[in-house]
């Protein structure tokens, strides 16, 4: 299933095929609904071959579209073990002055609010759920620590996914919840096909990144999903050896 996989672009479709061979429940599918209805049967494809895959097509952005995708797996599972907050969009590139309101309220919304979102309903069925517990993986970024030049509204929802990470982590202690984030760089997917043509560097050049399969992605949510529920990694970061991050460029 993974080689299927390998040349899927997307982070999500990668994650979800070895996540299922653990046998958990997993909330937030890389998926949406209205406008993006034509994304359900890409879903319907990714989900393939899972066992026991639920396809919900949910908007990520919009709390009614969570709030019905929680319910549904309660009604399904009556329980999640584990939620992978892995929706995301670089958004339109701009500094702080190019961007507009709208921009950086769908960059914010889709990056930080979804995975605030998910997590809020996750957390919550954890709780009420006996054995209580679960664990949430945020999927942050390098731009969770550096920016890329005119990100402003990606850069800064991702610094916002470790804080959300951390609160989690440390309110999810008395129940049992616990929180990691993985921070990636260059994984070879949709959103980084530009990149590997020609990005923009701090010191104006355009030049091309290296990039690594996304698999790789899948294998390390796969390992931090399968940790017994006392053990928990907070921070992975898993980039491109070679591109421009340690070392200033
Ligand atoms: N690739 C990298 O090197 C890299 C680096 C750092 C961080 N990340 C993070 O990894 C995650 C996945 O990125 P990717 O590289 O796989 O990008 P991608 O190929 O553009 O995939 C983005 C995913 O997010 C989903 N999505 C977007 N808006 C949504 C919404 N409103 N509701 C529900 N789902 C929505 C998309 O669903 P549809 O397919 O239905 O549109 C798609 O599955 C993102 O959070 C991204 O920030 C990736």
């Amino acid at each position: 299933m993974l080689t299927r996989l390998r040349n899927s672009m997307d982070v999500g479709r990668s994650i979800v095929s070895p996540s299922d061979m653990t046998g958990n429940s997993t909330g937030n599918p890389p998926a949406s609904s209205t406008p993006r209805l034509t994304c359900s049967a890409r879903l319907r494809e990714t989900a393939q071959g899972a066992r026991a895959a639920l396809v919900v097509p949910t908007d990520v952005t919009s709390p009614d579209s969570v709030a019905a995708l929680f319910q549904t797996v309660e009604r399904h599972h009556g329980r999640i073990d584990l939620l992978v907050n892995n929706a995301g969009t670089f958004g339109p590139s701009g500094a702080v002055d190019e961007i507009s309101p709208e921009d950086w309220a769908h960059t914010v919304g889709t990056n930080l609010t979804g995975a605030f979102l998910c997590a809020h309903h996750a957390v919550g069925l954890m709780r009420r759920q006996r054995p209580q517990g679960g664990r949430i993986i945020n999927n942050g970024s390098i731009s969770a620590h550096s920016p890329r030049p005119r990100s402003v509204a990606y850069t800064a929802a991702k610094h916002a996914i470790t804080g959300l990470t951390k609160s989690i982590a440390l309110d999810g202690r008395a129940h049992d919840i616990a929180c990691g984030q993985i921070d990636i760089g260059n994984a070879a997917t949709e959103m980084t096909a530009g990149i590997a043509e020609g990005a923009q560097q701090a010191d104006g050049r355009t030049a091309p990144e290296p990039t690594f399969d996304a698999e790789h992605v899948a294998r390390a949510v796969l390992y931090l999903a399968a940790l017994p529920l006392d053990t928990n990694v907070l921070f992975m970061t898993i980039t491109a050896t070679k591109m421009p991050f340690v070392g200033r460029g």
